[in-house]
């Protein structure tokens, strides 16, 4: 770095001894003296934003990094679309690597079962933003085994011991946990059939959802408002907690998956729900 002090000092002092300002310098050294501290300025405005910009290239070139269950899902593909777009190095797990090839190498990917506890626990503990977008059709009408309470007891068991300033964790859940009317949820309204074929899977979100709650883990679950039958992504959301969003009409709220990924990244950029569930919508 260039330093002032080190720049010829021709003038600045004299070299007996005696102070410089016994000596009146000339019209010709002040002018000299002048240019002399210009380009002292100069050079160290000049050497500040390098050094600024040496700063910001080192933060551009360590993308945060997210990594994503469920990335060849129809939802966890969306999440993985913004992630990149917003510069995120993703980081997709799937149990067929097949599954991810169309990205290339846009993300990295990796073999793995969110129900395998080792391979989780040190897959997670790598990451500081975990988003799991985990689903299936249920195939057993006990909700305890959908996937989403077992995924839910895994990543707790795994997370548990990093403590609530763990990576965090930002979990896909159902529109069925949020508050309906009367204060309560479709499920506790008996809105669901016993006979509907995704009854497993809406109380399997709700246990899940209530295993969170009763963890002392960094989570956060983020409920669609009601379906994802919109189109597109406008980066237009709001945003509610445990009570179904509603248009001016009364209606419940919609969104798109563009946009409900778009709201999941606004919530790891900004948190708001720290151990506690949203809705997002339009
Ligand atoms: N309105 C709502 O409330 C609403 C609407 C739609 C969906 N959802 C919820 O959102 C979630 C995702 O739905 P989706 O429609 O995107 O699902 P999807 O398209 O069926 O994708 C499911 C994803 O889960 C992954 N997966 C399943 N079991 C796994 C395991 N053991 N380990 C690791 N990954 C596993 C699959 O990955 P691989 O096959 O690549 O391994 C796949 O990417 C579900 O929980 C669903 O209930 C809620």
């Amino acid at each position: 770095m260039l330093k002032c002090r080190e720049l010829p000092g021709k003038g600045l002092s004299k070299n007996d001894g005696s102070p410089s300002f016994k000596t009146m310098p000339s019209g010709g050294t002040y002018v000299y003296r002048s240019l002399l501290w210009l380009f002292c300025l100069a050079a160290i405005a000049g050497q500040m934003p390098a050094v600024a910009d040496e700063g910001e290239s080192d933060a551009a070139g360590d993308s945060p990094r997210v990594l994503i269950y469920g990335a060849s899902g129809r939802i966890g593909s969306k999440i993985v679309e913004e992630g990149l777009l917003r510069g995120y190095a993703v980081t997709g797990v799937t149990r067929d690597p097949a599954r991810l090839a169309d990205y290339g190498d846009r993300i990295e990917v990796v073999t793995s079962d969110i129900l395998d506890r080792d391979a989780t626990r040190e897959l997670v503990s790598r990451f500081d933003t975990v988003v799991v977008s985990i689903g299936g059709t249920p195939g057993d009408p006990d909700p305890a085994n959908y996937i989403a309470p077992r995924a839910a007891e895994s990543l707790i068991e795994v997370l548990t011991p990093m403590g609530p300033d763990g990576p965090r964790l930002i979990f896909v859940g159902s529109v069925f946990t949020l508050i309906y009317a009367d204060g309560k949820t479709p499920l506790e309204l008996g809105r669901v059939a016993d006979d509907n074929p995704n009854r497993a899977m809406f109380y399997g979100h709700q246990i899940a959802l209530d295993a969170f709650r009763a963890s002392d883990i960094n989570w956060t679950v983020a409920s669609p408002p009601n379906g994802l039958r919109l189109e597109g992504r406008t980066g237009k959301v709001r945003f509610g907690g445990d009570v179904l969003l509603r248009d001016p009409d009364g209606e419940p709220a919609q969104i798109s998956r563009e946009d409900y990924a778009f709201g999941i990244f606004e919530e790891i950029e900004n948190p708001r729900y720290r151990q506690a569930r949203f809705n997002v919508a339009r």
